[in-house]
Formats: structure tokens, sequence, C-alpha cells
């Protein structure tokens, strides 16, 4: 049976209608990461957003959320684990993002889950996440994060289980999803403790390096399907706009 339903075109006709540019890609319009992509993210793409703590995994996904749905008329759905929705918002909008203005115009909801549930709600067939990826007509979505998720799974087999079932239910509602994942990467260690690498479209690591007794912040993809990038690591800034990348300078 479909995800959707017995009848997915009536699900899809009360959907909100999808922005025009459905066809092309997902501009995250993040100073410096869409060049360094060459275009932005491939529409309905699998992206994982690895660093440790305070790398600005969350803050990048919420900027790009934040500003497909501001510039592209993209509405985005986010789920969080860790941070309430008051949190979050204030954390943002001290950085000239107004999630609240966009939750109002429906370009933008939040959702703070407990892992639990969220697990319950990925086994289910047209689980409350589907239901409002549909009613929202989101075309992208926020996951925060996988970590917190594969740590209420109980063994190798649920988790591989849980994120399979995830990945293949986003794929099925065409949105193009962000998920952060909470790993200590090293330029000489990208391999990550749950596998997610391998079953995501796109790979973004994200470093906190160190240089002498001051620590820079690197971002290097590592995959990223139907997109030529460069194989390097170039710098980025958080700063008080947000996440910036520098794709024409070295580390
Ligand atoms: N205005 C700012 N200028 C510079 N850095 C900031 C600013 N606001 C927040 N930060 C930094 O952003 C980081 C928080 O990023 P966050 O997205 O929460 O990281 P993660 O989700 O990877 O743990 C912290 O390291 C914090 O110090
Ligand atoms: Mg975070």
């Amino acid at each position: 049976m479909s995800v959707f339903g017995e009848d997915p075109n009536l699900t899809r006709m009360d959907a909100p209608a999808r922005p025009q540019n459905i066809d092309e890609k997902v501009l995250t319009h993040v100073p410096g990461l869409d060049k360094l992509m060459g275009g932005g993210f491939e529409r309905n793409a699998t992206i994982c957003l690895f660093g440790g703590p305070g790398t600005g995994k969350t803050t990048l996904a919420l900027q790009i959320l934040h500003n497909a749905a501001v510039t592209d008329g993209e509405p985005g759905l986010y789920i969080s684990f860790e941070q309430s929705r008051d949190e979050v918002y204030r954390f943002m909008k001290r950085m000239g993002y107004d999630l609240e203005a966009l939750e109002k115009k429906g370009l933008f909801t939040f959702k703070n889950y407990y892992p639990t549930h969220l697990q319950s709600f990925i086994k289910e067939d047209r689980g409350p996440i589907e239901k409002t990826i549909e009613t929202i007509g989101a075309t992208l979505l926020g996951i925060d994060s996988l970590t917190a998720l594969a740590m209420v799974s109980e063994g190798e087999m649920e988790r591989r289980r849980t994120f399979l079932k995830l990945f293949e239910t986003v794929k099925i509602h065409n949105t193009t999803s962000i998920f952060t994942v909470e790993e200590h990467l090293t330029p000489d260690n990208i391999k990550s403790a749950y596998g997610t690498e391998f079953l995501a479209d796109g790979v973004v690591n994200l470093y906190n390096l160190r240089r002498e007794w001051t620590r820079r912040l690197g971002l290097e993809i590592i995959k990223m399907r139907g997109v030529a990038f460069p194989r390097k690591i170039v710098p980025y800034t958080i700063e008080s706009n947000g996440i910036n990348v520098f794709p024409d300078l070295n580390l």
C-alpha cells in the first residue's frame, strides 16, 4: 500500500501548491555554499551534516530551510529533539533569521519530539511526520539529529531498519532532507559510527580544526550525488549573520 493511503491523488490535491522551481536544484543561499556545490542540492536528496558540538550543524540546517523558504517559497519542516521551539527561534532571530514570521506564512513548521516518538512515527505507515509533510506541502525537511534517533534504537538491526525506513519515507514524499549527525570526525578519520553516510545522497562534514593554539572551522563535501564538487576542505565561519562558506580560500 502507498504511504499516502488508499487514494494518493486526493491527499496530494489537498496539499498546498508546490514551488514552481520543483524540477530545479534546491539552493541553500548560504554564502559560498551553493558555489562550492556548483549549484545546490539535487531535489529530493538526503543530506547528512556531520560535525562535533558547536560546529554549526543546527545553524546551517535552519539557515538553509529559512533561506529556501524566504527566497524560493519552499515550505520546510524542522524536527528537533534537542532544543525547544522558543530556544531555536530566539537563537536564529539573533542572527537575523525570523522563523516565526515564516511560520505565520505557512512556510516553516517546527516540531519538538522525543526521539522515541519519531522512531514510532517512522514505523507507522503514513504516520504524523508524513501527514505534516503533506499538510504543509513541505519540500524541505530537517531532522536534528539522527544521533538522538540512533540512540533510542535497541541494537544495530533496529537502528538500520529505522534509518532505512526514514530515508525511504522522505524519498517517497519528495522532500529534500537535511539530517544532522553528531560526530567528532577529523579530516583523517571520516568514518561515522552509524554508517548513515552510505545511505545519504550527500555528506557534508564540519570540522573543528586546531591550528597552533587556535581553532578554525573547515567544511568538506564528502559525497554529493549528481554534483561535481572540489575535493578540499574550505574555511567557514559562524558570524552574526550565520554561516558563511569560503569556497575559494584555503584553510
Ligand atoms: N553571533 C555569533 N557569532 C559567532 N558564533 C556564534 C554566534 N552565535 C552562535 N555562535 C556559535 O555557533 C555555534 C552553535 O552552533 P550550533 O548550530 O548550535 O552547533 P551544533 O548544532 O553543531 O552543535 C556555537 O559554537 C556558538 O558559539
Ligand atoms: Mg545542534
